[in-house]
């Protein structure tokens, strides 16, 4: 993924987080800690639960006459939440169950054993840990696996666990799903807002690519001011998340709130990323997000990065610029490599795109 590398020259690599909580004791380097939010209750328990019913992916792609109510729900939620959890999404919860025990297992190896997959400081594939291009860039509090998964022929296997043995077999098999769901959701989408079913679809292209990035969070000293991850939006079309099955930490921001995003057993978190807001001029949101850490359990998830063919290039729909409703952002080719230029620097990566 040459053209997607991280500057590897000024990139510091850091220690793994799970070495730094197994040390013990509640000294935390001060590059996790967010002062601004330091003690201001930011975490609340007490914070909202985000409240839009799950949508029916069978529903979404049948022929049932409760198709349209169904797209009018999907359309809604990405045009409030930018998001939304989906059920009867054909991914058996067998598999969701293997994907987490996978990833906790790699986790748990011995350092040296996760070793062997490092992520070199000039990609972006492989076992690490957030990097940072200036002192002042504070670090989440998660390691992370990250490889290419979709399509097949394009893995880099060095890069793939052989333990435990569980995690080659699964991954591949929850990555051919994965492709089935996008593509339902990405005609979905296209329908719900009027356009011809395939015209995201036709964008992201044949040749598009999906990263899975397994995020585990450890135990963390200092919930109040230490994030597992900070907040962003992703710079994929689309991102499917398999939550842990008991651990909550994802929020989402809507209307200046964070809102907790529940566990539904047996549903997949979907949201929408930057390139779908650039594709419906606006009209979806890709939105803000961070996850939060916890000192009594550990979580790990699963984040399945669905990302356009780079080659291609990526607009607002013709359809979707009126005049009410002018062009927003400019076309894009590769926006990722964008998206990790902005992000390095710890600005807004969709702002750049902004007409
Ligand atoms: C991500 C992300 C959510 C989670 O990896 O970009 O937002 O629940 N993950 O771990
Ligand atoms: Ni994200």
């Amino acid at each position: 993924m040459a053209g997607y590398a991280p500057s590897a020259k000024i990139e510091l690599q850091n220690k793994p987080v799970q070495e730094i909580a197994e040390g013990g004791g509640d000294v935390v380097p001060e590059r996790y800690i967010h002062r601004e939010i330091s003690g201001a209750g930011s975490f609340d328990a007490t914070l909202p639960y985000m409240d839009c019913a799950p949508i029916d992916l069978q529903l979404l792609s049948s022929s049932s006459p409760n198709r349209q109510e169904e797209l009018d729900k999907l359309r809604s939620a990405l045009h409030s939440w930018g998001c939304f959890q989906v059920v009867n999404h054909g991914m058996p919860a067998s598999s969701m169950g293997k994907m987490r025990e996978a990833g906790k297992q790699f986790f748990a190896l011995p350092m040296e054993e996760k070793r062997k997959y490092s992520r070199p400081v000039d990609d972006l594939e492989g076992y690490g840990h957030d990097t940072f291009v200036s002192e002042d860039r504070i670090l989440d509090w998660t390691d992370r696996l990250y490889l290419l998964a979709f399509p097949e022929e394009r893995r880099r296997l060095k890069f793939w666990p052989e333990k435990p043995p569980l995690l080659r077999e699964k991954l591949r098999e929850y990555a051919i799903k994965s492709q089935e769901i996008l593509e339902l959701v990405l005609n979905a989408m296209a329908l719900s807002l009027g356009l011809e079913e395939k015209s995201f679809l036709k964008q992201y292209g044949e040749n598009g690519m999906i990263f899975a990035r397994f995020n585990f969070y450890p135990r963390c000293p200092r919930p109040d001011c230490i994030l597992g991850i900070k907040q962003h939006s992703d710079g994929s079309a689309v991102t499917i998340v398999l939550q842990d099955e008991k651990v909550e930490g994802l929020q989402v921001l809507k209307d200046d709130q964070w809102f907790k995003v529940p566990i539904i057993p047996d549903a997949l978190f979907i949201n929408a990323g930057d390139q779908v807001e650039i594709m419906s001029n606006g009209i979806f949101k890709s939105p803000v997000h961070r996850v939060v850490t916890n000192s009594e359990s550990e979580r790990l998830s699963v984040a399945m990065f669905c990302t356009p063919d780079p080659e291609n290039e990526i607009g607002p729909s013709d359809e979707l610029i009126t005049d009410d409703r002018r062009q927003s952002y400019k076309k894009v080719k590769n926006y990722p490599m964008i998206y990790y230029h902005y992000y390095e620097l710890g600005e807004t990566p969709l702002s750049s795109v902004k007409i």
